[in-house]
Formats: C-alpha cells, sequence, structure tokens
C-alpha cells in the first residue's frame, strides 16, 4: 500500500484526532507531583460527566476486560450467584470472567444479532424472590453483534423490583456515544475503556462504583491485588495513584473530554444516532442486509451480512488497498458478517467516502451493485 492515510473502521481502536495526538505528544511529568494531580482530577471530573454519575470514577492502566474483571473482583465472592445475559463475544466474556473466579453463573442467552429481551431479565430476577442472584451482567453494546441493549429498562425495571443485585455494564463499545445514564438508570458498574468513543490509544480501563458497589466490596472475597479499586480509587482522589499508569493518555484523555463538552455530550450521540442510520440505509440501498433489526442496531458499530459469493477475506483485501479498515465477524459470526465502525472522531464526509469505497469494492468482486447507491442511501437518511 502507498503511503496514505488509512481510515481505521474497525469497531475500536478508532481514529485518533490530531488534537488528541498533540496532546500526548510531551515530556512525561511526575506521578506523585503537582501536574498529575490537577491532570488526574480534572479527567475524573470530566469522566463523571459523561458518565452521567455523581459516584465514583476510577482509571486503570489496562483493557477493557480489565475493567471487566475489576468490576468482578471488587465486589463478588467465589460461590456468588450472578446472571449472565450473552448474546456475543464480549457479553460471553463478561459471564466467563466471573465464573473463572468462582462465580455460579447463570446464563440468559439471546439470538446473536438481537437485543435482549428486558422482560427476560426481569422477569428471573421476579422469581428471585430471597435475593440469591448478586449481579446481574451486561453489555449495552455487544461489539460482535453490533446491537444495542435497552439497558433503562433493565436498570429502571431492577430499581422497582427493588432486587438487590448490582447491575454492571460493560459500555466498552458505547461510553461517549450512545446515552447511557448510570445514576438515572441505577447502574451500579459501568464499565468502560479508552480506546473507543474517548477516542484514544488502548490502555485505560474505567469504571464508575456505585454506594452500593462499595457495599459490595465490604465483604467481596475474590482475589485482588492489581484490580483492587478500593486502593485506586483512594490515591485518585488525592491526584495520585498506587502505581505508575499510562500519563501520555491522562494527556490525551483530558483533551478528549474537552472536545466531547465543546461538542456538546448530547450533540455526540446524536451524531452516533445519525451517521448510523446512514449506514444502514446506505447497505441496504445496495442490496446487502444487516443483521440486527433496526430498532436494536447499534449507533456506533454496523454489521452487515456478507452476501452469497463474496468471501470476506478478498473484501477485506479489496478495502485494505483503498486505505479502508474495517472489521471482520467474530466466533460464529466469522465469514459471515463484516463490521462497520463508526465511533469517536467520525463525521459525514469521512463516511460517504468510505461507503462509497465499500461499494466499488464490492462491485470490483463481481457483487452487482447499482453504481452511486451507497452514497444516496447514506444521505438520505444521515441527515446531520
Ligand atoms: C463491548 C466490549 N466489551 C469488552 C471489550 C474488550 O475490551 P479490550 O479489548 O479493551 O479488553 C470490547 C472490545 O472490543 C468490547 O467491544
Amino acid at each position: 500500500m502507498t503511503d496514505r492515510r488509512v481510515f481505521l473502521q474497525i469497531p475500536g481502536p478508532t481514529n485518533i484526532p490530531p488534537r488528541i495526538l498533540q496532546a500526548m505528544n510531551r515530556p512525561l511529568v511526575n506521578h506523585r507531583g503537582p501536574e498529575f494531580e490537577a491532570l488526574m482530577k480534572e479527567c475524573l471530573s470530566g469522566l463523571k460527566r459523561v458518565y452521567k454519575t455523581e459516584s465514583d470514577v476510577v482509571i486503570f492502566p489496562g483493557s477493557g476486560s480489565g475493567g471487566l474483571e475489576a468490576a468482578i473482583v471488587n465486589t463478588l465472592s467465589p460461590g456468588d450467584k450472578v446472571l449472565s445475559v450473552r448474546h456475543g463475544v464480549f457479553s460471553e466474556r463478561f459471564g466467563d470472567i466471573a465464573a473463572a473466579h468462582g462465580a455460579d453463573v447463570e446464563k440468559i442467552e439471546a439470538e446473536w444479532g438481537r437485543a435482549v429481551d428486558p422482560a427476560q431479565v426481569l422477569d428471573r430476577l421476579e422469581k428471585d424472590a430471597h435475593g440469591s442472584i448478586k449481579a446481574v451482567l451486561l453489555s449495552h453494546n455487544e461489539t460482535s453483534t453490533c446491537v444495542i441493549n435497552n439497558v433503562e429498562a433493565i436498570g429502571r425495571g431492577m430499581a422497582e423490583l427493588k432486587h438487590p443485585a448490582l447491575l454492571m455494564v460493560d459500555a466498552v463499545s458505547s461510553l461517549a456515544m450512545a446515552d447511557l445514564q448510570t445514576d438515572a438508570w441505577n447502574i451500579d458498574i459501568v464499565i468502560s475503556a479508552s480506546q473507543k468513543g474517548l477516542m484514544l490509544p488502548p490502555g485505560l480501563a474505567i469504571l464508575s462504583f456505585s454506594e452500593k458497589a462499595w457495599e459490595a466490596y465490604k465483604t467481596a472475597k475474590m482475589a485482588r491485588w492489581f484490580w483492587d479499586i478500593k486502593r485506586m480509587a483512594d490515591a485518585q482522589k488525592q491526584g495520585r495513584v498506587p502505581y505508575t499508569i499510562p500519563t501520555s493518555l491522562l494527556f490525551g484523555l483530558r483533551e478528549a473530554l474537552t472536545m466531547i463538552e465543546a461538542e456538546g455530550l448530547e450533540n455526540v450521540f446524536t451524531r452516533h444516532t445519525r451517521l448510523a442510520r446512514g449506514v444502514r440505509a446506505a447497505a441496504r440501498e445496495m442490496g446487502l442486509e444487516v443483521l440486527p433489526p433496526e430498532e436494536e442496531a447499534s449507533p456506533t458499530v454496523t454489521g452487515v451480512k456478507i452476501p452469497a459469493g463474496i468471501e470476506w477475506t478478498s473484501l477485506n483485501a479489496a478495502l485494505l488497498e483503498k486505505g479502508v479498515v474495517m472489521g471482520g465477524g467474530l466466533a460464529k459470526l466469522q465469514g459471515r458478517i463484516f463490521r462497520l465502525g463508526h465511533m469517536g472522531w467520525i463525521f459525514e464526509t469521512e463516511l460517504t467516502g468510505i461507503l462509497a469505497t465499500l461499494e466499488s469494492s464490492l462491485a470490483g468482486l463481481g457483487y452487482k451493485v447499482e453504481a452511486g447507491s451507497a452514497v444516496k442511501g447514506f444521505k438520505r437518511s444521515a441527515v446531520i
């Protein structure tokens, strides 16, 4: 490939804005000094606004999976019963981490490519009259199947039922892109990571932690040291860290939060919603099938079924040649779908080109498509 701009349209890590790259490209500071203290405090207060929470937000060095593990080991004990809502690779991973630490995992399965029906979760909790279920593990946005869940209905429903279980939500691929109201929706722990909506390189796992989660922490017996959230939260409230954190990413995070606030968080959500709607319309206009139904489709990543006669490896190669990187299907969806990420720093102009490139790549592989249909579908539906 010639040295050209590459469009990283996988569902994270995402394209990093030059402003953020510049903010990170500077000498480090002492992570036990006053400059770091101010930086950490600014990051935490900005994150609380994005999380829509008054509770603690804690930043760990690590990836999203580490954040999922931190949520579990800080609140549960071996043998605790948890409800794992599963309909894709990442929601399964959350439950599998709990099982690896000795939790008694009860599964609620939904079809891959569909959102979970909130009633399925709430009915199960209603039957649990003695409160034996200690936690509900749920993905907000299941990145592998490109589906978004109605977390609000589950969170509000659990509060109505007065069920004592903690609600833990994996928002790795939705935070700062889709509305998520940690406090208003009664979510105890929201887990996210740096490399998606926050437009940063990978390397930070971020968790919110409610009062109820802190109560659970007091009796939780799962082994932890690195992931001990109290040690980290206590230090971070003072603008310190108990061990080294990627300081450069915090410089980037502060810049990302400034960018999000300048655009307006709600405007960021609207941009993602509209662009995603446009991408789905473009796919349909090209005669392709989107995996989830329209009302369950993710605003951050679109899953499209690969048409008969086309191999993902050939489509991927054709796209790469033109500088566009998309994601393939994972696990049982491998070779059956491709995933176009539209996360973070992405606007109409780039997507217009990317969709036109997708169309020409498909046409080059023999797929019958009317020239211009991708952009036509996109423009019709992604009105910004
Ligand atoms: C919804 C979701 N959860 C968890 C993860 C795992 O995050 P990481 O790869 O940073 O460990 C991902 C990664 O794509 C994800 O999309």
